[in-house]
Formats: C-alpha cells, structure tokens, sequence
C-alpha cells in the first residue's frame, strides 16, 4: 500500500479537538480552510487567533511531495540533515525530465539513459530515507497524489507550483521550494502567512459542453494572475458538490494561476466515491466519522461575506465553456465571443496542434468526455485537422484507459499517446514546426499558456480550454469553430455537428493497472549507499557550510552592487542551468549573471577589487574565495523576488559571499539565507545605499554579540582612505541567529540530532 493509513486516522483522531479549541479562540464559526490549518498548527493547543494576511504561523504539514527537477537539491540537503529517516511521509515522483517526441515508448527509453544518473540518485536516497519513488513513467506527480495520498482535511507541501491539485479532495495542499520540503521532512516548522479566504458559491448545475475546467478558466478571468496572492481560495455551495472529484482537482490545480496559496473543496460524496474507486474506501470511512470537520460550519454557508474576505459566486447553469489566452492564463473568453476575438487580434485561427491530458486534465471523465468526440468524428466521416496528443496523468489512468478502449478511439483519429509525464506541459517537447518563427496557434487542456512555455517558441499563440473543447477544436482545425453552433464537412460532403460529449465519471468496471510504478523504500536504509559520481556534472553531494568563526567579519570585497529589480531568477537563473539543479559548484556559475551593476548598468560585469578589470560575476567572486577574502553583496528593493529557488541563497553561500545588504528583502529569500547560514541585513536608513562605492572594502561589526532587534554596525572603507559608519537592521529571532552560528539550519539539525 503507498498510502499511510495509520497517519491518516491519527490525524483525523485529533481534529476534532483542535478545531473545537480553534474555535473557542477564534469566537466565531470556521472555514473549511481555517479548520484544517488551525490542526496542522506545529505547536497545540492553539494560544491565540491568527491574522489572516499578517501572522506568519508555523505549520506541522502531514506529507511532502517531490518532482524529480525540485527533488535532487532538496534531497542532497536531507542529507545533510542527520536523520536516518524523513518525519513525515514523502515521495519523489519522475515527472519532469521526460521530453516528448515520438510517443510514449521512445521518449520513455530515451529519458531513462539520458537522465540515468538523476533517477539512480533519486531511487536510491530515496530507498535510503524512507521516501517512497515513483519511476519514471509512472505518472505525474499531481495525478498521482490525488490517486494515492491526497485526503480530506490533510496538510502537504509539494516542490512544484500545482500541488493544489489535491485540493479536489478536500487537502489543504500548497506549493513551495525544496528548502521548505527539507525543513518538513526534517521535522522542522513550516512557516507559512496566514492567508486571506476567497469564498466561491457555486450554484446551479453544469450541463452540456460546460465542465469543471470553465469554473477555474473564469475565475482567472475575474481575479486575474495576481487576485489570489496569499490567499487560499474556497469553493463552496451545491455546485460545488455537483462536481466531480477529479473535476475540483482541475480547479484547484489551476488556482497557481491567480497566484493563490492554494484552493480547497470540502468533503462530500463525489470525495467519497472517488476514495472508493481508487481503493482507499478505508480513509472514507474514517472521513465519514467526521464529515462536520472536513466541511466549513454550517453559519459559514448561511451568511459567507462575513466569513470570507472576498466571495464570487458563479451560476454553474449558465456559465460557458471559456477559452483563455494566448500568452496569459487570465484573458478569459467565453466561447460565443471567441472567434470575434480570434479574428479582431489577429491571432492565427488555423490550428495545428491540440493537446489533451497532463497533471490538470487527464482524469478518467476527461478523457471519456473527449473520446466521446473522437469517436463522433469517426462515425460522423470527419477528417480531422489538426495534430492531436494525449498525455495521461498517470499510468493507472493510462492503463484504465487502454483497457476501456479510449486510447483506442483516440488512436483512430491520429491522436499521439505521449509519455505518462510532464512533457509539453512543462516545455520538454520537441515539437516538429517547418519553421519556428511563423506565427501558429495551438490549444491545450494544460494550466499555463505564457510566451514559448509549451514548445519554446515566441511565436506558438497558447490557448487553454477543457479537453472536450480542445478536441472539438483539434476536430474543427480552426480557432474560429464553435462547436455548439456551428456545422462542418465531412469526407462525403455533408455538413455536420458534433452532440454533446458524454463522460462516465468513474470506471465502471474500476481502475486497474499493471504496474503503478511505485518503489517502496527500505524498511532499514541504513546499509542503502546513495549514489552519485564524483565525477558527475549535475550532481554533487554538499559538504556542510563552514560554521561562523566566532568574530567580527573584516575587510570583506563589494561583489557587486545591484541596481533595481533583483529576482531569485536575477540571482540564479533557469532555462539552460536547469540541468544543474543538483550540482551545487556547477550551477554557482550563475550566480547573479542576470544582476545589473549599479556602477556600470551592465550586467554580469563586476570590478574584481584584486586586479582592477573587470570581469563575471562568478568569475570574481571565485578570484576572492581563492584569495580567501570573503564579499558581500549590495542590494535594491524587494531582493530575491520572485520564485523560492533556494539556489539563490545556496550558491552566494557556497563561493564564499558572507553578506546580502539591501534596501529591503522578499521575504521568503530572506528566510532562505538565514537557513543558509548568510548575513542578510537591511539598511536603517535607505538612502545609505547610495554611500557604497564600487572599491569599498566592508566590515560588519556587533556579531559577537549578535541579537534579537539589535542593529549591526556597518564601516565602508573607501578607496580614498575615508571611512564611513552606518547601520544595518536585521530580522534574526534567536533560533536564526543560532542558524547563523552553526553555519546553517541544517548544521544546527545536525548537531542536535548528533546529541
Ligand atoms: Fe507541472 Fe504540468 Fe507537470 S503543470 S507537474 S508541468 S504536467
């Protein structure tokens, strides 16, 4: 059995406690969300009620999720960590480096010898510390959570922006970056802002070419890419329990894309019969026990405005098949002004390829509901236009699917079954297009439509729609079509539509498979050796970070001083460095190439203080480490912005950058140097940003006596021989400064799980 059932009842043994003490402190009738939280709080009983939108809280989540691209750095940090096994339950999923070209078969072998050494790392640390391994090929790791370990009023974190997925069944789930995955799997605190509530009501009752995928596709039309920052989104009403489980899996994994922390439905039978179809009919009995806890009060429903900090209802009855795009998941178009659309902005209406399935769309419904079309086409002799590729979540949808003929009726209408993985999804396809450039539109069942995110390029127009529609598209050949109104010509001439797509929910006959994939790991790892070459280029085992020295930090280089905006992806760039992920040295060579230099407004050109030329950042920083002349780094606004890469505070780290001083911090980048065992320090007074000079050499003195709301003193000494005093603030409570001390958080683990 993958999942954890005896986790599962203790969690739901002590729910009703916490959330009745939650309720005494709060005064008031709880959300759903509120519910599950204040239960997952990392210290019980709960003391005081937390504000939404302010409080940071720590958090004790019940599982992590990993995929293999976020797996390899927060792993080789685990390691560092002193366990012999991870506190809580975990899995690492192979989803993210299979690319699709041919067809699932090939594209599977070729991603295996490619990528032979990451997958061999991952199977084997994971075997070592109890974390369970999903292969290659066994699916993507949002279908298969919700399939496997997702359950109602349970709490992960997941390393990949989608984690919501398992929000469709009723899970407070919420993406994050592989330092907070480590810390979970440590058995540290998970620190998270409580976040606001957005009420959704859905009333009515979906019908005809309308599905689950239109809810989300026109909330991102009302609350845009930014409306759900910090926020958890609720859905609630009679609507929502008409949907289908699988179905509040699609809205809450497209939830990332109005920025929300995460979405959530609560508990009902569709959760109830889906349990039971994927053979954990024992967690919905144990559900059931507690049904009034897995739902939000009933007063909550009664009067939501008071509840919620903002509400949208949405008719289901009346809402619309949408089409959002191109190049943004918020421009949403209901079906009936589309083709207008189409032809006001130009957008290319051929369409050349539709692509169905991946971690948001491939539920068994879906993929009925879209082989109902397929199979009309056929009968109804029409020739379908457009290229047309199937990716199932996972292997046990895949092969349910096989069995019941589906991918059968696809087949028929050329449709290409890619790899059960991430692939174009995630912009590993390597699409066959004459020629790159041309101006070509596409349409996917996926959740991200930006710039060149399917297949790389500029060009390709990126729509996003349900996979029924998308089918009847790729049917059609042309954006301009509107199945529900209009005809087209079949071989023989005659004009034709196409009825309504017909889904069946859950297998009739259940889900079966062969081979799910999944490894479990070693009941005792300790004899487990973890493999990685020492000669290999993209994995590295990390030696500790050196702990402080004990003393005040002297004659320390600028490295470079940032001008303006500084994103994690400034720090430590993706694209091409992705493939070092797992090698801590080689992907340092990024480090802050994207940063413009405030004295040259150039990028990637730093004075080396050695020599006097100018050279790469990287390049410079190394000169001083080899020198053994520590640096700091001057920042703008909002440092580290941007995505939770912890690479961005790990490679300064490594090569020997001792400071970060800005004018203010993203927060989440400021945690994550903290845990990196870096100085990262704020000016008192921002204007003294401007006093630093490009040859100055830097003191930071007060660390001997280091404390909680105690400014650090700063002296500039610049090359004319004058020197200057300023102040710098600081966010260490005493735990961070002893994070500080020991060189890192997980040093500081170490230590204490050494004793
Ligand atoms: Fe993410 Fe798509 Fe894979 S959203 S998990 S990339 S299938």
């Amino acid at each position: 059995m993958a999942f954890d059932f005896e986790m599962i009842k203790s969690v739901y043994a002590r729910m009703p406690e916490r959330v009745e003490a939650a309720r005494k402190v709060l005064g008031r009738p709880m959300t759903l969300a509120e519910k599950i939280l204040y239960a997952h709080l990392y210290e019980n009983p709960v003391k005081q009620a937390f504000e939404r939108g302010k409080s940071y809280v720590d958090f004790a989540p019940d599982r992590v999720a990993m995929q293999d691209a976020t797996a390899q750095m927060a792993l080789l940090q685990f390691m560092t960590a002193g366990r012999d096994k991870v506190a809580v339950p975990s899995t690492v999923h192979c989803d993210h480096l299979i690319q699709a070209k041919i067809g699932a078969k090939a594209d599977l072998e070729e991603a295996m010898s490619k990528n032979k050494e990451v997958y061999d790392f991952l199977a084997s640390v994971s075997n070592k510390y109890g974390i369970g391994f999903w292969k290659p090929g066994a699916g993507i790791i949002h279908q298969v959570v919700l399939e496997n370990y997702a359950f109602p009023g349970g709490m992960m974190i997941g390393t990949d922006s989608h984690t919501p997925n398992a929000g469709g069944l009723g899970m407070i789930a919420i993406g994050v970056g592989g330092a907070d995955a480590v810390d979970v799997m440590a058995g540290m605190p998970w620190e998270l802002k409580m976040p606001k509530l957005i009420g959704v009501k859905l009333t009515g009752k979906m019908n005809g070419w309308t599905s689950a995928k239109d809810v989300i596709l026109k909330v991102a039309g009302i609350l845009t890419v930014k409306g759900g920052t910090d926020a958890i989104v609720e859905y609630f009403g009679e609507g929502a329990d008409s949907l289908s489980c699988t179905g509040k899996g699609t809205i809450c994994n497209m939830g990332a894309e109005i920025g929300a922390t995460t979405s959530i439905f609560a508990y009902d039978d569709k959760m109830k019969a889906y349990l039971q179809s994927t053979g954990r009919a024992d967690v919905a009995a144990e559900a059931d026990k507690i049904r009034e806890y897995l739902r939000p009060d009933p007063e909550v429903y009664a009067n939501p405005e008071k509840y919620y900090d903002q509400i949208i209802e949405i008719n289901l009855s009346e809402l619309e098949p949408h089409i959002n795009g191109p190049f943004t998941p918020d421009l949403a178009w209901p079906l009936s002004k589309f083709a207008q659309a189409v032809k006001e902005n130009n957008w290319p209406a051929k369409l050349e390829v539709g692509l169905i399935g991946s971690c948001t769309n491939s539920s068994y419904e879906d993929l009925t509901r879209a082989a109902s079309l397929a199979k009309q086409a056929v009968d109804k002799k029409l020739k379908v236009k457009a290229e047309f590729t199937i990716t199932p979540g996972s292997e046990q949808v895949r092969y349910t699917a096989e069995r019941d003929g589906i991918l059968d009726t696809f087949s028929k209408i050329g449709g290409v079954v890619l790899a059960n993985a991430c692939g174009p999804c995630i912009g590993q396809w390597s699409r066959h297009i004459d020629d790159p450039n041309r101006k070509n539109s596409i349409i996917t069942s996926f959740n991200r439509n930006f710039k060149a995110r399917n297949d790389g390029y500029a060009s390709t127009h990126a729509f996003v729609a349900s996979p029924e529609i998308v089918t009847a598209f790729a049917i059609a050949g042309d954006l301009t079509f509107n199945p529900i109104t209009d005809t087209l010509t079949n071989e023989n001439g005659e004009q034709v539509k196409l009825d309504e797509p017909q889904g069946i929910e859950l297998p009739t006959k259940g889900f079966a498979v062969e081979d799910a994939g999944y490894v479990p790991p070693a009941e005792d790892g300790s004899k487990v050796q973890v493999i990685v070459s020492p000669t290999s280029e993209r994995l590295q085992l990390l030696q500790p970070f050196p702990a402080w020295e004990g003393t005040d930090l002297k004659g320390l280089k600028l490295l470079i001083k940032v001008k303006g905006k500084c994103t994690t992806d400034h720090i430590s760039m993706a694209g091409p460095w992705l493939k070092y992920r797992g090698h801590l040295d080689n992907i340092s060579n990024n480090l802050l190439i994207g940063a413009v230099n405030a004295f040259n407004g150039e990028a990637n050109k730093v004075k080396n203080q050695l020599t006097g030329q100018y050279d790469e950042v990287p390049k410079v920083q190394r000169a001083y480490k080899a020198a053994g002349i520590g640096s700091i780094v001057v920042g703008d606004e909002n440092y580290g912005e941007g995505s939770s890469r912890e690479h961005a505070a790990m490679e300064p780290r490594h090569l020997g950058v001792r400071a970060i001083l800005v004018k203010s911090f993203a927060r989440i980048h400021e945690t994550n140097l903290k845990k990196q065992g870096m100085l990262a320090l704020t000016f008192e007074n921002p204007a003294d940003y401007d006093k630093i000079q490009e040859d100055d050499t830097i003191d930071i003195l007060g660390l001997t006596t280091f404390t909680e709301g105690v400014p650090l003193t700063i002296v500039l000494h610049h090359k004319d021989g004058s020197k200057e005093e300023i102040k710098a603030k600081h966010s260490y409570n005493a735990q961070q400064i002893e994070w500080f001390k020991a060189g890192s958080a997980l040093n500081l683990m170490g230590k204490l799980m050494a004793k």
